[in-house]
């Protein structure tokens, strides 16, 4: 294995049709009109000396390395700023130019510290290596004169340093903080030989409004910017290109490694879902698989008031395997179940939920899907045939109108953040509907063209105005509903729309959204070009979730803005992999493919290749499974990389179902919440440790490849494999792709992905079938998926969880850039340093009302609980509206959740719960339990060390 070097062109790809052709040091060449002479000079592999230029910014011109020669032309121009033009003959080494460049570059080194030999960038620096491309042997001009290289370093940045003495004044990482992550957190302060690069107002990199994305880092040429890891570790030596673990953009990444140990992590820029961007988490936040507290041996124990014991792989297997067989003899077969993981691979996912019905012989399996996005897989299977988002993510680029619907892409899903603010800064208009000013309201250089800031639980209402306006404005594209679309239920539905109580006038009182700005957003999107809407849980998690999921594909319909690139329906998917855990059969109803198990075809499709009988009765879903639980049927659940305690709601009534169930067995990197309840606990493993695919929001398949060997022994999908051998069920696979292999087998959207086709395309997006064997970019051309595209009936009803004298207060909740999901893995790195608690926002009008200054203890109740935990005054919120994250276990979040869910999926209504804040002491019962449990969790880890 050696370095994955990609190669940079030093400009962007041109998008032009058109070609020009020219000759460059004798050689022809013919590229995109708007190529940089450059960029046309890579093509043929000609590298024309550069160091301000990167082929991920706009070409800047201020280095003048790149100087070349134009036949006919006077001067010597830059060739990273001077496009291609038909016929001109283009010299890139002559005397003249090698004797320019040279000159330049003793300028450069003549003010750069010369240790080259112990700095943390030898052998990885572009400064380096242009001294020796242009051949500079001496420096006339001495190092004596006035220079920069007594300046300090800021090392307040947990993840990377700025060594300001070792900067060229570039530019690059200016221009990728405002061009690539869209932050502008960095400026050239001072001028001339003074200037030098400053993090806001010469603040600390910590301190700037700097998110920590690390494309400034990514695009320095020297050691100025540079990973902390680098400089402690020495540069890389292998590389191994493999996927984020952490939400669903699916970020590529090469992992870059000296030996076993991961140098750092590089985004990858042929990857089709992040395009060489990355945020924070995938690039810095992996040092959690390597944590202290990561439990590398299983662990039994016969009850959970006992202390747990190690034991063998063999023992620990064997004891769950019979205490399973044990409860299904005595409570019968559909006793016990299972939960499968987002996070963990499609291969993984696929056994875990193989497991349940082929070895446990029911199907009692459902996923951490049901809690975010359930209702997507609903709503749009209803209307338009399949459960997945329309588009890819470079579908953005071709988006006039962005509507922005319960999602904030900026810290939930910042890489494609990045590109929609991108987008944005090139014209495109944008509509937000939140009930908070999330950061794309008012960011650096883009602001919404309207914000409607809904109440919460009022998603159904706002969209169906929306389509108020649209039916009774003579907006509706009618072409395309009459072509595509059922007339019939078309008509049927416009005429539900029409009436007068869903217009937005009638609407306001009970959305509180401004019905002006709403007509004239409707207006926006009906007629503002192609326009794509995103959304997210802000959608789903509502007891109307599903229903506001049909009237967005309603509104997508209705317009026509669907079937093509730039627009379409996309919600964005939270974790990493709950496409593909939604794909690969988790849920109780559905085989993979979305495939129910009462079709008597499927089933025996199923059982010809898995050689069992299937149960055609639907399982459990997640929360009958503690009700059951509760009620004395349910006594056993294997859950895979999920702690459940934590991420679902109402922790209450989860504890009870939890404690009242004889065998459960958590397989995971920590001893999570769930854990707590745990009689087996199987140790997971990394994505740095295994081989699969995870399945981004854009449907897109993407390879995971094992970095290093597992910690625990043995790769997730393995540990399955060992359970259902132990309970008399045989697998037998020897790498995932094998199973890979069986999935697309069963699976008619999958019939043509495999790992061969995933090495040499890099991904792939489903459908990949016979029909489509290089996948489906954008999905619904020319037909939808299910024939005609169906509009249905969106009937708003309010939530139950009503506002009272005693909780007057809605609360939503939601999650930030530097933390993921319940923490498990975020909370285990530096990321701790932007993000050390939760905290509840709040209006200052509701804030004073209570006398609650910022930083106080607040208390948060409920009708289902309380917990406390510290207020943040801040404006984001709307008077009567108050928001947290759930990042850390110790706030408990889900203590104060309802068990209120959406009518179709039962995806909690975790955006609407009526609290009450009140000053407070200091930490509540929960959170001082919860102290009691981290402290034993310590305690097994130190006696592990
Ligand atoms: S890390 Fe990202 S946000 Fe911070 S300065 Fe660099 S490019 Fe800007
Ligand atoms: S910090 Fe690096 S990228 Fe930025 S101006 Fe200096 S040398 Fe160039
Ligand atoms: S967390 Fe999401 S946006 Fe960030 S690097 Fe990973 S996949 Fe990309
Ligand atoms: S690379 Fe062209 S001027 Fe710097």
């Amino acid at each position: 294995m050696s370095l994955v070097h990609e190669i940079d062109y030093g400009t962007p790809l041109s998008k032009s049709e058109k070609l020009v052709n020219l000759t460059i040091d004798g050689m022809k060449v013919q590229v995109p009109e708007g190529t940089s002479i450059m960029r046309a000079a890579m093509e043929v592999g000609n590298q024309i000396p550069k160091l301000c230029a990167s082929d991920m910014l706009e070409a800047f011109g201020s280095c003048r390395l790149c100087l070349i020669e134009i036949e006919g032309r006077n001067g010597t121009p830059a060739s990273c700023t001077t496009p291609v033009a038909e016929g001109i003959v283009v010299k890139t080494q002559t005397e003249r130019l090698k004797q320019i460049r040279k000159g330049v570059m003793e300028l450069y080194i003549s003010d750069h510290p010369l240790d080259c030999l112990t700095c943390s960038a030898n052998g990885d620096c572009e400064l380096q290596d242009m001294a020796g491309v242009v051949g500079l042997r001496e420096v006339r001009y001495g190092y004596q004169g006035e220079n920069h290289t007594k300046l300090g370093k800021d090392e307040s940045n947990p993840y990377f340093t700025y060594e300001q003495s070792k900067c060229i004044v570039c530019n690059r990482c200016v221009r990728a903080c405002e061009e690539v992550q869209g932050t502008f957190a960095l400026t050239i302060s001072g001028r001339g030989f003074g200037s030098r690069v400053s993090a806001g107002m010469s603040e600390t990199f910590l301190s700037s409004e700097c998110v920590s994305c690390g494309a400034c880092v990514q695009a320095c040429p020297t050691a100025t910017l540079n990973e902390k890891s680098m400089i402690a570790i020495g540069t890389p030596e292998h590389s191994v290109v493999t996927t984020c673990a952490y939400c669903g953009v699916g970020c590529t990444f090469k992992a870059e490694m000296r030996g076993d140990e991961l140098v750092r992590m590089v985004p990858y820029k042929d990857g089709k879902a992040n395009r060489g961007h990355s945020c924070v988490k995938g690039r810095f936040a992996y040092g959690y698989a390597a944590h202290k507290e990561r439990i590398l041996k299983p662990m039994i124990r016969s009850s959970i008031q006992d202390p747990w014991t190690e034991v063998s792989w063999d023992e620990a297997i064997a004891y769950a395997a019979s205490e399973f067989k044990r409860i299904q003899e005595k409570y019968g077969r559909r006793s016990v179940g299972g939960i499968t993981s987002s996070r963990c691979t499609n291969e993984e996912t696929y056994l875990v939920q193989k497991l349940i019905r082929g070895a446990f012989g029911n199907n009692n399996v459902d996923t951490c899907a049901r809690v975010c996005h359930s209702p997507t897989g609903y709503g749009l299977s209803q209307t338009y045939g399949t459960s997945a988002g329309t588009q890819d993510f470079d579908s953005i680029e071709d988006t006039d109108t962005i509507l922005v619907i319960g999602a904030n892409p900026t810290d939930g899903h910042p890489v494609f953040g990045s590109r929609m603010k991108k987008r944005l800064r090139e014209g495109a208009k944008l509509i937000i509907v939140d009930p908070r000013k999330i950061d794309l309201v008012r960011t650096p250089h883009v602001e919404a063209d309207y914000h409607l800031p809904l109440r919460p639980g009022t998603n159904v209402a706002v969209v169906t105005a929306l389509a108020h306006v649209i039916v009774t404005e003579g907006l509706v594209n009618e072409t395309f509903v009459r072509e595509r679309c059922e007339w019939d239920e078309f008509q049927e539905w416009a005429a539900f729309v029409a009436e007068e109580r869903h217009s937005p006038e009638a609407v306001e009182k009970y959305t509180g959204v401004d019905p002006v700005k709403l007509r004239a957003a409707a207006r926006l999107y009906a007629t503002g070009g192609n326009a794509a809407i995103y959304y997210g849980l802000g959608v789903t998690e509502h007891s109307q979730g599903s229903t506001t999921v049909i009237a967005i594909a309603n509104l997508a319909m209705a317009t026509g803005n669907i079937g093509r690139k730039g627009v379409g329906v996309n919600p964005l998917r939270g974790q990493n992999n709950v496409q593909g855990a939604c794909d690969m059969g988790s849920f109780p109803h559905e085989l993979s493919g979305y495939r129910h198990v009462s079709d008597d075809a499927t089933r025996a499709l199923f059982e010809g290749v898995w050689g069992v009988t299937l149960d055609d009765e639907p399982g459990l879903r997640i929360p009958n499974m503690f009700d059951a639980a509760v009620d004395g049927t349910f006594k056993g659940l294997y859950v895979q990389g999920e702690d459940i305690l934590q991420s679902d709601p109402d922790t209450r009534h989860v504890s009870a179902g939890l404690g009242a169930m004889e065998c459960i067995v958590v397989q995971d990197l920590f001893l999570n919440e769930t854990a707590n309840f745990a009689h087996v606990f199987l140790p997971g493993c990394s994505f740095l440790e295994k081989d699969g695919t995870f399945t981004n929001a854009e449907r897109r398949i993407q390879r995971i490849r094992k970095v290093m060997a597992p910690k625990n022994g043995y790769g997730d999908w393995e540990i399955t494999i060992l359970l259902s051998n132990a309970l008399g069920y045989p697998m037998d696979y020897a790498h995932p792709s094998e199973i890979m292999d069986e999935i697309a087998r069963l699976t008619p959207t999958f019939t043509g992905v495999s790992y061969q086709k995933l090495n040499e395309m890099g991904s792939v997006q489903w459908p990949c079938n016979a029909a489509a064997p290089e996948g489906t970019p954008v999905m619904h051309i020319g037909g939808f998926v299910r024939g005609k595209g169906k509009f249905m009936l969106t009937e708003y009803v309010p939530t139950d969880e009503r506002t009272g004298p005693r909780f007057p207060l809605l609360l939503t909740t939601g999650r930030i850039l530097s933390q993921y999901n319940v923490g498990a893995q975020t909370r285990r790195t530096e990321n701790v340093a932007w993000h050390p608690e939760d905290v509840l926002e709040i209006h200052p009008h509701d804030a004073e009302n209570r006398g609650i200054r910022d930083g106080d203890y607040v208390k948060l109740e409920s009708r289902a609980g309380g917990t406390s935990l510290k207020a943040k005054i801040s404006e984001r919120m709307s008077p009567g509206v108050v928001y947290t994250t759930f990042h850390h276990p110790v706030t408990q979040a889900n203590v104060v959740t309802t068990d209120f869910s959406d009518w179709a999926t039962n995806c909690p209504e975790y955006k609407v719960t009526a609290v009450q804040v009140a000053p407070s002491n200091g930490p509540s019962q929960w959170q001082e339990d919860y102290e009691k449990r981290s402290r034993e969790s310590r305690r097994i880890a130190q006696a592990a060390e």
